[in-house]
């Protein structure tokens, strides 16, 4: 049903702000940026690789992107699976029951998108698209890899998501974990809530660079509160909207 995770959808007070970060910093190419009243935000589309990170303004405090920000802050807020017909996949999850926000698909800034209930998915908003063809995304300095789930029963959350959008399983030595996805086109990690404190729902974002020395020495001048590594480094959420960001060097294969 679903292919890759098309973008993650981040909430932030400020687009212009958040474009010093996400686009000057990390260097990730603007790819679109619209006013969508229906959803109340101005939005943005970035390149991260094979998926893109989504950023939302809310345009007025009365709408759920805006009650949102009042209430969490800025952070993560939905997760998107491309799908080849997001009308179909709504025909599917509709016959079997599964609560939507969107019975019927809607133009959105990824393309003809919709928006499960988040009781569908353990407590994530997941949004469906199909994009238009604009053909390959432009070559980004980092790529979106994973998206980290806390769950207090990641196996049993991963069992949802694999029923509703038949997500492949990538195997992994977890314990209690479970991945699904695809190396390349974006995974998800469940882990258990007790090994993020206590948090349910999306937690933190990885992604990876191939120049990860040039990667931090950019965060550096941006003034960015990092724990850089050897072939890693980690962004505080004070410097990332929100995101609690793991970027690691990328091996080419
Ligand atoms: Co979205």
């Amino acid at each position: 049903m679903v292919s890759k995770i098309h973008h993650v959808g981040i909430v932030v007070e400020n687009l212009a702000r958040a474009y010093g970060f996400w686009r000057d910093t990390l260097g990730l190419p603007l790819r679109r940026e619209a006013e969508l009243p229906d959803q109340g935000v101005r939005a943005a589309l970035l390149a991260a690789g094979d998926s893109e990170v989504e950023l939302l303004e809310p345009l007025r405090p009365d709408t759920g992107v805006g009650r949102f920000l009042a209430k969490r802050g800025e952070g993560l807020h939905h997760l998107c699976f491309e799908t080849p017909d997001v009308d179909a996949a709504l025909d599917t999850l509709r016959g079997r029951q599964v609560p939507l926000i969107d019975d019927r698909a809607r133009a959105g800034l990824a393309g003809r998108i919709a928006f499960l209930h988040p009781s569908a998915c353990h407590g994530v908003l997941v949004e469906l698209a199909t994009p238009p063809d604009h053909g390959p995304l432009p070559e980004s300095p980092v790529r979106l890899k994973r998206l980290v789930v806390g769950s207090r029963d990641p196996q049993g959350t991963g069992r949802t998501y694999q029923a509703l959008f038949s997500l492949p399983e990538v195997a992994i030595n977890g314990g209690a974990r479970i991945m699904l996805g695809w190396e390349g086109g974006g995974t998800v990690l469940m882990v258990p809530a007790g090994e993020v404190g206590g948090l349910e729902g999306m937690v933190a974002l990885s992604m990876v660079a191939p120049d990860i020395r040039g990667l931090i020495a950019r965060l550096e001048g941006a003034g960015a509160a990092i724990l850089p590594g050897a072939a890693e480094v980690t962004v505080e959420p004070k410097s990332s909207h929100g995101i609690h960001l793991h970027i690691s060097r990328y091996h080419f294969p």
